[in-house]
């Protein structure tokens, strides 16, 4: 089913960006991968820590749904104290009882009960510094890297919802564990996120607060790559569609931005199309077919992320960021000085327009081309934004 992490052979491999993140990780560096949701972030994440390479452990850290600096370090304690990585300690280290208890009990008032960590008292806040000494009685033979996936989500909600102060607090204190330099013998961070946490922090003036991260990005697939995923795809059918290399390239144009997600869901589409057609080849006017269904009222929530996102925006910014993307469905590109002109209408006054266009960007809804204009990252988005979006929003 699109949509869920994949995992196991279910996996189509991105070599080169695997090797990129793992040739950054072992100059010693911590690692920030922000590209848009659907990218598959989380499920490359996923495979390296279910093949770790050499000399590595990683532990994979969801943390969405924190809104607290508090809730932020109990998530990720709570899986450092977890039988399932306790588990991996005992197996790869050897570790015995003994040493699995010491390290649960290495941060002071807080214990391991039936659910989870416990507090000796009720108002007992966690921070960066009780993160620091789990860790720092954890040395093990290996490097630990803890994948900490959308971060820029924690940072969005403690400025959202408390103020600037806890914000900036929050991040210093990542800061310090980040530029911690015992800890960074053996603990490494690598921070996801599908929102820019580049334009979030300049819009809070704190960027210096994470400029000791190492950007990663996450490329599309080549054309070769995609005609593979697609073969990869039909021999996963329980009955393969015949399907030749002009149709399968014909399918990647219309797909265009070459992510496996969107890929996957024309895919989808097609073989419903062909069965459903009683056909035995597949011709361009299919794919079209199938490209159509796509847009249908039933298949729209393929596409809902790209609204949620842009919901987060205070309304003036949503506004404008909807007059940005309305013009640009109507033009193949826009000149910078377009948009310029769209941002100066009266009720924008108040409005920074760079940073609404500098998030649309950093959040993969649009990029600057060679020539300099703005594009669409993706024909599948333009299509959907010109057919449906504004209603959404
Ligand atoms: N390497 C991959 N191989 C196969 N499918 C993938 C891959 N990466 C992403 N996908 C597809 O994209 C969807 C979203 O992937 P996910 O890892 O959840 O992205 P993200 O974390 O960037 O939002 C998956 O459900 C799957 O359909
Ligand atoms: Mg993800």
């Amino acid at each position: 089913m699109a949509g869920q992490v994949v995992r196991g052979d279910k996996y189509f491999p991105r070599e080169t960006d695997q090797n990129k993140l793992l040739r950054r990780l072992r100059d010693g560096s911590h690692l920030l991968v922000l590209a848009p949701r659907r990218v598959g972030k989380t499920s490359m994440l996923f495979y390296l820590q279910d093949n770790p390479p050499d000399g590595y452990v990683f532990l994979y850290n969801i943390v969405q749904s924190c809104a607290t600096e508090h809730e932020y370090y109990k998530q990720i304690i709570d899986n450092l104290f977890r039988s399932e990585f306790t588990d991996q300690l005992s197996s790869l280290f050897k570790w015995g009882k003994d040493q699995i208890d010491k390290f649960r009990s290495s941060i002071t008032g807080v214990s391991v009960g039936a659910t989870g960590i416990e507090f000796d008292h009720q108002d007992r806040q966690l921070t960066h510094r009780d993160l620091s000494a789990a860790l720092n009685a954890l040395t093990l033979d290996k490097k630990l890297v803890l994948i900490i996936d959308e971060f820029p989500d924690v940072v969005e909600k403690i400025y959202n919802q408390q103020d600037h102060k806890s914000a900036e607090s929050f991040l210093s204190g990542c800061r310090e564990l980040w530029s911690e330099q015992r800890l960074n013998q053996h603990v490494q961070f690598v921070l996801t996120g599908s929102i820019g946490l580049d334009t979030l922090v300049s819009k809070m003036a704190l960027s210096d607060l994470i400029n000791v991260l190492i950007p990663v990005s996450i490329a599309p697939l080549s054309q070769a790559q995609g005609r593979e995923f697609i073969n990869t795809l039909n021999h996963r059918e329980l009955e393969p569609i015949q399907i030749d290399a002009t149709a399968q390239d014909y399918l990647l144009d219309k797909v265009g931005w070459l992510m496996p997600y969107y890929i996957e869901i024309l895919w989808m589409q097609l073989v419903d199309v062909y069965f459903d057609e009683g056909l035995d080849s597949v011709s361009p006017a299919n794919i079209d077919a199938a490209y159509n269904k796509l847009f249908s009222i039933q298949y729209q929530s393929h596409f809902n992320h790209w609204a949620e996102r842009l919901n987060r925006f205070a309304d003036s910014e949503k506004a404008l960021a909807s007059d940005v993307l309305t013009a640009m469905c109507e033009h193949a590109q826009l000149p910078g000085s377009h948009l310029f002109n769209l941002s100066q209408a009266s009720q924008y006054q108040q409005t920074n327009c760079q940073y609404v266009i500098d998030c649309l960007i950093h959040d993969g809804y649009i990029f600057i081309n060679q020539a300099q204009c703005y594009q669409f990252t993706s024909p599948m988005l333009k299509e959907w934004w010109g057919r449906y979006a504004t209603r959404r929003l």
